[in-house]
């Protein structure tokens, strides 16, 4: 397993290139299973979490090639419509074939997601909109068995709006016999940019980028190609980069309308920023960092995703604050590793209470998750002395070379490969 060892204290500076979003490429590669012949993603981050899809994908029939942030994918001979129990131990956004398998061609098996480093994850959205579109769901040793004739458009009705779930039901609706309406759909870009590639493969959406999407059946969808829209958390992390070191960076890749909540939360710190469409500036140098209190939510609201990242940057703030997640409420773990480096913060049910402490110190720490990692390779940025964040694993599942991208920002951080951990 390899780790980062990083030499805290370089203020961050110069300008960096985002990659294309992980989340919103982990919804458009199984989309092209709703079709038949060769589909083109442009701007795919070379990810592992890309990778682990495209293992479940090849195996379900699918060819590709991927050079250069072109992923092709020919979806014409699909052979398997399983999703193993080894993919979906490896990343949950594997449940986003059912939908499209089930369209297509009237059965998906796929592993049932168990829970995960911060608690339970259920799929009961997912699997109440199949039913309601006409599928027979049967759960069996670990499996969810779906099957069904030609799939029905219906009224869905999510009590939570799932990012997931909503694009499977998409997946899905687009190619059912009639109208399907989402009530309460997730609005997250990457659900938008989802859409966006499903109605150039022929499908007819409306309402796209609000909480109801309107779907109109078609008998049949036609390969198409997208660009993958910027992964805005990366940005996000990357920002938070410049912040906690007191850096001046500038991140490039036309993210701003998506990150307003971020960005509003970083100027409350006494952080000054410049933006517009192609990039955003951040300048923390001098800064006496003030604390902010966030509670995340749905988009446009601050995300979850970014959680992790805010509370190791308020463990330097001037003052204390609160950090509440209402989406996942038992995602703590780097809190307690983020202590191990100096940071004074309790957590009370769903909410970090971080007394800003004057400096973090160097020491080993264990990567949980990918956010989790996220935080701690931001506080050993700014911590004294030298920092191991083990298990980086994790943060290659999301990050594409964090450390390279921070390397050209000045930091001190270097990759140790297979290291014991
Ligand atoms: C996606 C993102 C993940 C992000 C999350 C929330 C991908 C691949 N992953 O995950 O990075 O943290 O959105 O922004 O896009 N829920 C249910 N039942 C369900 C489904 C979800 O109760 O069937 C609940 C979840 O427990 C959670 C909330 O709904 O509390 C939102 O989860 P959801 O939006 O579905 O997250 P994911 O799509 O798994």
């Amino acid at each position: 397993m390899d780790k980062f060892i990083i030499h805290g204290g370089k203020k961050l500076k110069g300008s960096v290139k985002v990659s294309g979003a992980k989340n919103a490429s982990l919804a458009l590669m199984p989309a092209t299973l709703v079709n038949n012949g060769i589909n083109k993603l442009y701007n795919t981050p070379e990810l592992n979490d890309v990778y682990t899809m495209l293992k479940l994908l090849s195996q379900m029939g699918v060819k590709y090639s991927f050079n250069n942030h072109l992923l092709e994918l020919d979806t014409s001979s699909i052979t398997s419509y399983e999703a193993p129990y080894e993919h979906v131990k490896k990343m949950r956004a594997s449940i986003y074939v059912l939908g499209p398998l089930l369209a297509r061609y009237g059965y998906a098996k796929v592993s049932m997601p168990g829970g995960c480093a911060w608690g339970p994850r259920p799929v009961n959205l997912h699997l109440m909109a199949m039913e309601k579109l006409g599928a027979e769901i049967q759960l069996d040793q670990g499996y969810i068995i779906a099957r069904s004739n030609r799939l029905k458009g219906n009224y869905i009705n999510f009590d939570i709006p799932s990012v997931g779930a909503t694009g499977n039901t998409l997946m899905a609706a687009v190619l059912a016999k009639g109208n399907t309406i989402i009530n309460n759909a997730a609005c997250e870009p990457e659900i938008t940019n989802l859409c966006n590639y499903l109605i150039k493969m022929g499908a007819k959406i409306n309402g796209i980028g609000t909480s109801i999407l309107e779907v109109e059946g078609v008998d049949e969808l036609k390969p198409a190609e997208i660009e993958t829209i910027p992964d805005r958390i990366e940005a996000g992390t990357l920002l938070i980069a410049g912040a906690i070191t007191r850096g001046n960076i500038r991140v490039i890749g036309g993210v701003t309308h998506h990150l307003h909540s971020l960005l509003s939360k970083l100027e409350d710190s006494g952080c000054k920023l410049a933006y517009n469409k192609d990039y955003i500036e951040i300048n923390a140098e001098d800064v006496e960092v003030s604390p902010v209190d966030v509670t995340t939510a749905v988009f446009p609201g601050f995300p979850t995703d970014m959680q992790a990242q805010w509370i190791a940057y308020m463990s330097l703030a001037n003052g204390t604050s609160n950090v509440t997640d209402t989406i996942y409420t038992d995602r703590f773990n780097h809190v307690p590793e983020l202590v191990r480096l100096g940071a004074d913060i309790i957590v009370h049910e769903n909410t970090a209470r971080i007394v800003g402490v004057k400096r973090l110190t160097g020491a080993k720490v264990m990567s949980t998750d990918l956010r989790a990692s996220a935080s701690l390779v931001l506080a050993g940025l700014a911590a004294e002395g030298t920092t191991e964040v083990l298990r980086v694993y994790h943060i290659d599942r999301g990050y594409q070379k964090i450390e390279e991208k921070l390397k050209t920002l000045g930091a001190d951080i270097e990759r140790v490969e297979g290291s014991e951990y």
